[in-house]
């Protein structure tokens, strides 16, 4: 007998939700891993989400595909909520052929990708897709290619978010790629161009799938991910967490939250935070501690150029984007891998109207032949271009060192910082004092009688005279030298003014940043 019109489209609806059987979802389940909707479940506020093209099927017939259909072919799409703001979704389904791409199957991603657009509204992708479906050959080739045109557009006008749930292999690791933040999970996910098999006939090197690419390798040797999941409930509410600092578009800032101030005792401890000698470390975690709303900073790229600390925080309940010089690694210095971090890093907040506040204690660019081989100069030149076409309201602490071409690149005064101010122990200086003594008193120094106690004495002449914020700011370059644990104070009264800022960069087709 015929099913009546809502008993089909009721037979329809459950069709759908079977995704590729039970079998199969046992399998990813046993694998550690959530079905596609499983996961949507967690991403979205409770009974939000609105799925759209449930019903679509491909249309291949080569290799017997004609007789294996699924409705949804593979992603499930949609719109729904994250803390009550609108967001598009996709979730690629690992138990429909692999989650891999089909014509139909880009079809769908592209349409939330043009409604997220026309909308202005964020996209989250949630990957896990053996890559282009096989018995498509060119058809998926083409989807994959619109999917990365609309990333491309789409880069700068709304947030693009990709978790990287399972397989992304090929091509396909190119619109994560292009997005705006990659987190992965660990030991279900991986990602890379070529797989083992082809690295090892090519290299003949040995890897394994989770050394080549898992999210590990991505996080601490690459660089493709910003954050390192446990599971993945956890990376979907990391990525909800993500989304409090992010405006929906880059028309729009991002919304204000309820803000409470570090306990006391963090705040007052910056006071006897930097330590007397300039050569010892201490942690710029703790200088954002004591100053940030409590327990308000997401950090990103955690793993990996830990040289520098970038991540999303509130101040008085305001998203702003932190840049900060770690002086427990490297010495703070800025090398290859800092300055794509924080530049890549600045140019989001940048686009997305989210203020940035930077900690400075850096000693200069990390020297070597790695360095200046792997274009340290065109590498370094991003950040010092990334702060410099910044138009959003953008401040310096600079806790300790300054020095040399690293103190115009961290947001100096000079490339429109809009309020800079310096700790008492700031050194604002060409370079630190005993290198500078050794050139400039090269001669008196060799012809002392007592050459050691002289370039004591020339030393200590220098740091006198250089070794403090003082010299910048009789030229104004620093806006004022106060007490650590008044920052909090300072920076809320500056953003008070200044997030009103309205500045431009000269006409152009676009810019012509050093890659
Ligand atoms: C069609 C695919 C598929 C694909 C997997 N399946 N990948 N079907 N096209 N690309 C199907 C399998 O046939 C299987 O179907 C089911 O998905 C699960 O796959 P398994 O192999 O059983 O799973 P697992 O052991 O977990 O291995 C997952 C995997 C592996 C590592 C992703 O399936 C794999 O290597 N797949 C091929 C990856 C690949 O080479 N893709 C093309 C890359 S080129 P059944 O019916 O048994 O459940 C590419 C170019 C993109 O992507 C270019 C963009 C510009």
């Amino acid at each position: 007998m015929a099913l009546s019109k809502v008993e089909k489209l009721e037979a329809l609806r459950r069709e759908a939700l079977l995704g590729g059987g039970e079998k199969r979802k046992e399998k990813q389940h046993a694998q550690g891993k959530l079905t596609a909707r499983e996961r949507i479940d967690i991403l979205l506020d409770k009974g939000t989400f609105v799925e759209i093209d449930a019903f679509v099927k491909h249309r291949s017939s080569d290799f017997g595909l004609d007789k294996q259909k699924y409705l949804g072919d593979g992603i499930v799409t949609g719109f729904g909520k994250i803390n009550g703001r609108p967001v598009y979704v996709f979730s690629q389904d690992f138990t429909v052929f692999g989650g891999s791409l089909s014509e139909t199957h880009a079809e769908k991603m592209v349409k939330i990708m043009d409604l997220a657009m026309k909308n202005g509204v964020p996209i989250i992708g949630l990957n896990d897709s053996g890559g282009a479906r096989i018995q498509e050959g060119v058809a998926s080739l083409g989807g994959y290619a619109e999917v990365f045109w609309r990333n491309s557009m789409a880069s700068g006008v709304i947030p693009q978010i990709s978790a990287i749930m399972g397989p992304c292999a090929g091509g396909a690791v190119y619109s994560p790629a292009i997005t705006d933040f990659t987190f992965m999970v660990k030991n279900t996910s991986f990602m890379f161009v070529t797989g083992p098999n082809v690295v090892k006939t090519v290299t003949h090197e040995e890897v394994t799938s989770e050394e080549l690419g898992g999210a590990m390798a991505h996080n601490t040797k690459s660089g493709v991910a910003h954050r390192a999941c446990e599971n993945d409930v956890s990376c979907l509410n990391a990525i909800r967490s993500l989304m409090t600092y992010l405006p929906q578009n880059c028309e729009e800032k991002s919304p204000k939250q309820a803000s409470k101030a570090p306990a006391k005792a963090k705040a007052d401890a910056l006071d006897t935070l930097v330590p007397e000698n300039a050569n010892k470390p201490y942690d710029m975690h703790e200088v954002i501690a004591g100053i940030m709303d409590e327990n308000s900073f997401f950090e990103i790229h955690p793993h990996y150029a830990d040289n520098i600390i970038v991540g999303f925080a509130r101040l008085d309940g305001r998203s702003v984007g932190i840049v900060a010089n770690q002086p427990l690694s490297l010495a703070g210095c800025l090398d290859i891998n800092a300055s794509a971090k924080a530049a890549r890093f600045v140019r989001f907040c940048d686009a997305f109207n989210i203020p940035l506040v930077v900690f400075e204690d850096v000693p200069g660019f990390l020297p070597g032949t790695d360095q200046e081989w792997g274009g340290i100069i065109k590498h370094g030149a991003k950040l010092l271009y990334a702060f410099c076409e910044a138009t959003v309201p953008k401040v310096t602490v600079i806790t300790r060192k300054a020095y040399g071409g690293a103190y115009d690149v961290m947001n100096s005064k000079h490339i429109r910082a809009d309020y800079n101010i310096a700790w008492p122990t700031a050194e604002i200086a060409v370079m630190g004092v005993k290198g500078a003594v050794e050139i400039i008193f090269k001669n008196e120094i060799s012809t002392a009688e007592d050459a050691e106690a002289t370039q004591k004495a020339l030393e200590e002449d220098y740091q006198e005279k250089f070794g403090n914020p003082y010299r910048a700011a009789e030229r104004g370059f620093i806006d004022d030298v106060i007490y650590p644990s008044e920052t909090r104070d300072k920076l809320i009264k500056a953003f008070e003014v200044i997030q009103t800022k309205v500045d431009s960069v000269p006409r152009k087709k676009h810019d012509n940043l050093p890659l």
